[in-house]
């Protein structure tokens, strides 16, 4: 039997809860107030529901929150970071709604540090941001974000969450038989075929309007921040539909990760460390970012990381250091108290007189999908928001805390846009259920493990923080033959979360590898030693 809700969300993360949450309360509301029907919204998530990105995040959400702050400010930080091609339009709407999004954030219960004996909120300070503005819980932000949307999201009766359950394709005209081309505006989305993970069974979820909030994309990399999660499925899923994708080759690489050689994903060193005063140091001990950038430590993230991995590379090291030994350490600990029980824990490190072994990973996806300012992708009835869509606030270079900021403030977009549209929306009558006649169960899973590390491998050596035209071709002409290997065992297979996994990292590999090729640029995260200085 297919289910059919009115709203499919796929993704449990900032985005789609953000999404979820809005429309269950205003429905619930119409059906209080009005006796309109009630709606059904379908949250899936493919392992537990707090398994995100957001739940891994550290440094907090920005927001010009003091007197002493701007929108103006922020709106030129944001422009400088993502090296003038942010869209000023959606930058503007996203710094001036910002306040009133995290304040539903608050009203749902979410806690962020205040100064001692005061209402005001504890700003901090990262990379790029020309003033005190991060909202912040300790740091681990994300974490309580996660858990006080989670809890709303559970008192609201018309929200179901489906754990375990993982979105192989969407359902759109195609699967009437019906041909449609990318850029073409009249396609529609009519939810998705989803594998419940615990039956291996792949179920019809149709819905009126369906959310992508399918996260980032860091494991097609060996070191990233991102948790196993994020295999970029719903950006795969959203481009074979025939959607648009754009800015793929701009992969923002974290300056300080923990250096912990095998560990993945990597431990991230906040940014909002070196707001607090963190020094980076070269294998000698001494200081370098004087010799790249004025802004020192704080420069913009393209620019220390580039730095640190030019700093590798000539001391011959595979890390740099951060240096907190100066700070005081009784507030460092009230402000970071899991970096540093980490520190001490995974590698015995006392801060007050350690330094810590950092190295540049991947991070966040600056592109993706490409939606308006409302969230709505080409296809109709399909939205995306958070990191898999592509906005335009991010340009070349996201600037920190800029991110969890954008998905609450496109997660509200999208729902005002979805309410206007729902007396629109119809599923057809005769969408087919899946197929999967004539595959059978794969006997060597070891295949996709060792095509996966080899993507891996590729990614990391030949489309990493510094690329050449023939470090990109040699990447392009390796993916192939993995792609075409992995086709031919998945036509031959029945669907498992891992088989499409890599078939999705293959595809979102592919386009940033054609996205990194085409750029002749080199602006924000896109350096090519072939391209000409700009
Ligand atoms: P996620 O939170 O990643 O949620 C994705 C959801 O999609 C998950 O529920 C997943 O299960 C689901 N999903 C994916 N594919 C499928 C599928 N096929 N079927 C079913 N479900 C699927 N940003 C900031 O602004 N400030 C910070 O301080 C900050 N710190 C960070 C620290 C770390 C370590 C990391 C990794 C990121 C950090 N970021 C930060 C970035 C930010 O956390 C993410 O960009 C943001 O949380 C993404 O939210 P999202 O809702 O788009 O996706
Ligand atoms: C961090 O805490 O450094 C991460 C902040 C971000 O990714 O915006």
């Amino acid at each position: 039997m297919p289910h059919q809700f009115d709203f499919l969300v796929i993704g449990s993360g900032i985005a789609g809860l953000s999404y979820a949450t809005k429309l269950a309360m205003h429905f619930e509301n119409l059906e209080r107030e009005s006796n309109a029907p009630p709606v059904r919204i379908g949250v899936i998530t493919k392992v537990q529901a707090d398994e995100t990105n957001t739940k891994y995040a550290q440094g907090g959400i920005a927001a010009v929150w003091s007197e002493a702050d701007s929108f103006e400010k922020h709106i030129d930080d944001t422009m400088v970071a993502g090296d003038f091609l942010s869209d000023p339009h959606v930058v503007e709407i996203v710094i001036r709604e910002a306040p009133n999004r995290i304040r539903e954030l608050i009203d749902y219960g979410t806690r962020f540090d205040k100064e001692h004996g005061s209402d005001d909120y504890n700003l901090a300070k990262e990379g790029g941001h020309s003033d005190y503005r991060i909202l912040h819980f300790k740091d681990i932000t994300g974490a309580e974000i996660e858990r006080a949307l989670l809890e709303k999201a559970h008192s609201l009766k018309s929200i179901e969450i489906f754990t375990h359950y993982y979105a192989v394709e969407l359902i759109t005209r195609h699967q009437l038989g019906e041909t449609v081309h990318r850029y073409d505006t009249d396609n529609k989305c009519f939810g998705a075929y989803v594998l419940n993970t615990q039956t291996g069974q792949v179920e019809q979820f149709l819905a009126k309007t369906t959310l992508l909030a399918t996260g980032g994309i860091g494991n097609i990399y060996q070191n990233t921040t991102n948790p196993n999660i994020a295999t970029g499925d719903g950006i795969a899923m959203a481009y074979r539909a025939k959607a648009v994708c754009k800015d793929m080759e701009f992969i923002q690489f974290h300056p300080t990760a923990l250096y912990e050689p095998g560990k993945k994903p990597n431990f991230l060193i906040s940014e909002a460390v070196r707001g607090f005063g963190g020094i980076l140091r070269n294998k000698k001990g001494e200081t370098f970012m004087e010799n790249y950038d004025s802004r020192l430590s704080l420069a913009p993230r393209d620019i220390v990381a580039r730095a640190i991995d030019s700093e590798m590379k000539k001391a011959g090291n595979p890390h740099v250091y951060l240096d907190v030994t100066h700070c005081d350490y009784e507030k460092f600990v009230e402000h970071f108290p899991t970096i540093t029980a980490y520190c001490y824990d995974h590698l015995g490190l006392d801060l007050r007189k350690d330094f810590i072994p950092v190295v540049p990973a991947q991070h966040y996806l600056c592109g993706g999908i490409r939606v308006n300012e409302w969230g709505q992708t080409n296809i109709q009835f399909l939205y995306a928001v958070g990191e898999c869509s592509c906005t335009g606030l991010h340009g070349a270079n996201r600037l920190a805390s800029n991110s969890l900021l954008e998905a609450v403030v496109f997660g509200h977009r999208a729902y005002q846009k979805t309410v206007e549209l729902f007396d629109q929306a119809v599923i057809p009558e005769n969408l087919p259920l899946w197929n999967d006649a004539g595959t059978t169960h794969p006997e060597e899973l070891v295949l996709v493990t060792e095509m996966k590390k080899e993507l891996e491998s590729i990614m990391s050596n030949y489309v990493g923080i510094v690329r050449t035209n023939r470090r990109l071709k040699r990447a392009m002409d390796r993916l192939e033959l993995i792609y075409l290997e992995h086709e031919e065992l998945y036509r031959q297979s029945k669907v498992s979360a891992p088989i499409c996994e890599l078939r999705n990292m293959i595809e979102v590999a592919y386009l940033v590898i054609k996205m990194a090729m085409a750029r002749r640029e080199n602006r924000g995260l896109h350096f090519n030693l072939d391209n000409a200085k700009p």
